[in-house]
């Protein structure tokens, strides 16, 4: 069963719901009407479209919704803030507020996902001491398989050789760049999407985190490490049955950044026309 209500004093019978509706449960009688709850996919574009507010759905309140109009950013500093944002490897070693960080995960989580599945779960570490805790475990775990002679062949074995010879001589984390937090994210196996989903969700948080002045670094080498040592996941109690999309540390920057880096051009496979059918 879905709540699906409309404000009858001002429904203007538009249709635009209707018209909307992407699982095409809405039909309108004299009033909007939802007329397949189970095909609903919770999408709330009925409630999103409406010019006036008329459409609660999922027990959601229309008015409780951000107003789009004269609310977007400026396309001109949105590029700024995407050529703008750095890989951030130096941050302080102070805690951001939790409040921040809900902040942004709640924000992440406004994300795309494949069927509008909203699986992904978002793994969080936001406290300095815990990090500095995990920082440890890793690096006496990577260490030993070092010592024991088990370091993988290629690129993940050089990288994490790197790691712990950073952390054993000069007591320096390139893992995860001494940020103070950590986010994972991991979805269920059998969602519709779920790699993707877990990319979408990091790459939205990172946006975001950057235009409110948060560093962050996506941490591959923690990504080789945790393929190596897959026990480490359940530690963090992520679900057996999740695939994790990747990792990203992150925190107040130690570092400030005057200027855009400069790249391109993109590069672009045109296609003028299409042959056979
Ligand atoms: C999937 C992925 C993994 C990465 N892993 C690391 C990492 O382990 N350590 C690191 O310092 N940077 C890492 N980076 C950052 C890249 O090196 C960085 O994005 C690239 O050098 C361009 O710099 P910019 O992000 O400042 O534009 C990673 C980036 C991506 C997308």
């Amino acid at each position: 069963m879905v709540q699906f209500t409309i404000d009858e004093e001002r429904c203007t019978q538009c249709g635009e719901c209707e018209l909307e509706c992407p699982a095409g449960v809405i039909r309108m009688d004299e009033y909007p009407e939802m007329i397949d709850a189970e095909k609903c996919s919770q999408c709330q574009h009925c409630l999103a479209v409406c010019p006036v507010g008329a459409v609660s759905v999922l027990g959601r309140d229309p008015d409780a919704s951000t107003v789009l109009a004269g609310n977007f950013p400026d396309p001109g500093k949105l590029a700024t803030l995407i050529k703008g944002r750095r890989t951030v490897r130096r941050y302080s070693d102070r805690d951001l507020p939790a409040e921040l960080i809900d902040e942004l995960l709640e924000i992440a989580n406004h994300a795309p996902t494949g069927v509008n599945n909203q699986g992904v779960l978002y793994t969080v570490i936001k406290q300095g001491a815990v990090m500095n805790r995990l920082r440890e475990v890793i690096m006496t775990q990577l260490t030993k398989l070092r010592d024991d002679g088990k370091m993988p062949e290629g690129l993940a074995g050089q990288y994490i050789g790197y790691a712990v010879q950073a952390w054993q001589d000069e007591g320096k984390d390139i893992m995860f760049r001494g940020a103070p937090h950590l986010l994972i994210t991991s979805a269920p196996q059998d969602a519709p999407c779920p790699a993707q989903d877990t990319l979408i969700g990091l790459t939205t948080f990172q946006l975001m985190a950057h235009a409110r002045g948060v560093g962050t670094v996506w941490a591959g080498i923690f990504m080789m490490a945790l393929s190596l040592w897959p026990d480490l996941s359940v530690k963090l109690g992520i679900p057996g049955n999740h695939i994790i999309g990747y990792a990203m540390a992150f925190g107040e920057p130690d570092v400030e950044y005057q200027r855009t880096v400069q790249r391109g051009p993109a590069r672009v496979n045109l296609v003028e026309g299409v042959t056979g059918g």
